[in-house]
């Protein structure tokens, strides 16, 4: 039988709603010739703080170039220590270690994938030179970050939210994530909630002097022009990502309500079968699937991935099995940083739950346009798979 393949991740069916509203903006910035910096610039970044509930925003050329700019800011450098989970994508760790500090490895909490205050002020106390601490929002959920305030007050550093992921997204108090940290550093990878047309980040802050030091740095540290008080890098916004993304911002929280009632058939869909969430284990369930859990109002998940768990005996057999029908599906991440070639220098951590979540996890189809269809032969696919290969003992 022919199966009309289900992608990961449909960019066009999203373009398609919007592409009214998006081509005359193009066509004015390429009319304008005004491509970098200028008034596309500043409006995005005045929408997108009070979006994000922080009193700036700075924007720049990639997520990866976010976490960069604050590490610089904060004046990370060779032999200091910042603390991070190993289960993120590699630019959380890669932008430390550019500035020859170190990545000082937490584990996740495995019901949220996110780590938590009291794993990092449990790392804080065996660091000697810790400079910063900088979670990560994982698959567009907030950190809890009553506790990781409270962490890195402790610890006397600035608290880098890594939010790539998670533009929109709330923490159990109902705030903005971006708006609590000293920085919140973003991603508008095209994959992104709020993606662009090509790679573009910003960086939210409530601190009027970092967020002028962070404009300056994106710019080679340049004040005014042609004088540079420090070395900063080309890392800026264009104007043409800028009006793209502004024009898309306005769209986002109903372009999560989609995302989030995506998530909630799909938990149905599971747990009729015998599946339950990440609160169980996968041997406590009548059925091996694990959905994410999901947080108590007022926190808010965006479902940039829905990431589900199933034994690690079966999951790339499953992989197989969906390529096979065509349905879109990854793994974020196969291999954590822990355990990545580059990082084998650090010092050997026991990470169990990371390397758990590395083994049992596949993120399936979630964008706002799936239809009901969709949606039902993915889950159908997946519940068939693992009842016919459930491993022995489980
Ligand atoms: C958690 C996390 N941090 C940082 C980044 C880097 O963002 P960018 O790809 O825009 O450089 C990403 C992008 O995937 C990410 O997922």
């Amino acid at each position: 039988m022919a199966y009309d393949p289900i992608p990961l991740l449909d960019l066009k069916a999203q373009y398609r709603s919007i592409q009214d509203e998006i081509e005359p903006l193009m066509c004015e910035v390429a009319q304008s010739q005004w491509f970098i910096g200028g008034p596309h610039l500043e409006a995005f970044e005045n929408a997108a703080a009070d979006y994000c509930g922080a009193s700036h925003a700075v924007g720049c050329a990639s997520g990866s170039d976010a976490l960069l700019l604050s590490l610089m800011a904060f004046g990370v450098g060779p032999g200091d220590e910042v603390i991070c989970p190993s289960y993120t994508f590699f630019a959380t760790a890669g932008s430390i270690a550019r500035l020859g500090a170190r990545p000082v490895w937490v584990d996740i909490d495995p019901v949220t994938y996110n780590c938590t205050g009291q794993a990092v002020s449990d790392a804080a106390a065996t660091c000697t030179s810790l400079k910063a601490i900088m979670p990560v929002h994982l698959y567009g959920q907030a950190v809890d970050m009553c506790n990781m305030l409270t962490a890195a007050k402790e610890a006397g550093v600035p608290l880098i939210e890594d939010a790539a992921q998670a533009i929109g997204s709330r923490d159990a108090c109902g705030k903005p994530t971006g708006s609590r940290g000293d920085v919140g550093c973003f991603s508008f990878f095209p994959s992104k909630n709020l993606g662009g047309f090509g790679d573009g980040g910003m960086i939210t802050t409530n601190n009027a002097t970092l967020a002028a030091q962070l404009k300056r740095l994106r710019n080679h540290g340049m004040e005014p022009k042609y004088y540079h008080q420090e070395v900063g890098m080309n890392s800026r916004l264009d104007a043409m990502q800028a009006a793209v993304l502004n024009a898309k911002l306005p769209h986002l929280d109903s372009w999560a309500v989609g995302r989030s009632q995506n998530a909630d058939d799909y938990d149905r869909m599971f747990h009729a079968a015998g599946g339950g969430d990440t609160r169980s284990s996968l041997n406590d369930v009548t059925l091996p699937i694990l959905t994410p859990a999901r947080p108590a109002s007022p926190s808010k998940h965006v479902f940039n991935q829905y990431v589900i768990r199933v034994p690690a005996a079966i999951r790339d057999d499953l992989r197989t099995h969906l390529n096979e029908k065509k349905i879109g599906h990854d793994v974020y991440y196969p291999v954590p940083l822990h355990a990545q070639e580059c990082f084998k220098s650090l010092p050997v951590v026991s990470l169990p739950n990371t390397d758990q979540a590395a083994a049992e996890s596949i993120a399936i189809p979630i964008y706002t346009e799936l239809t009901a269809e969709q949606r039902a032969r993915v889950a159908e696919t997946i519940i068939e798979f693992v009842r016919t290969h459930v491993p022995v003992g489980a």
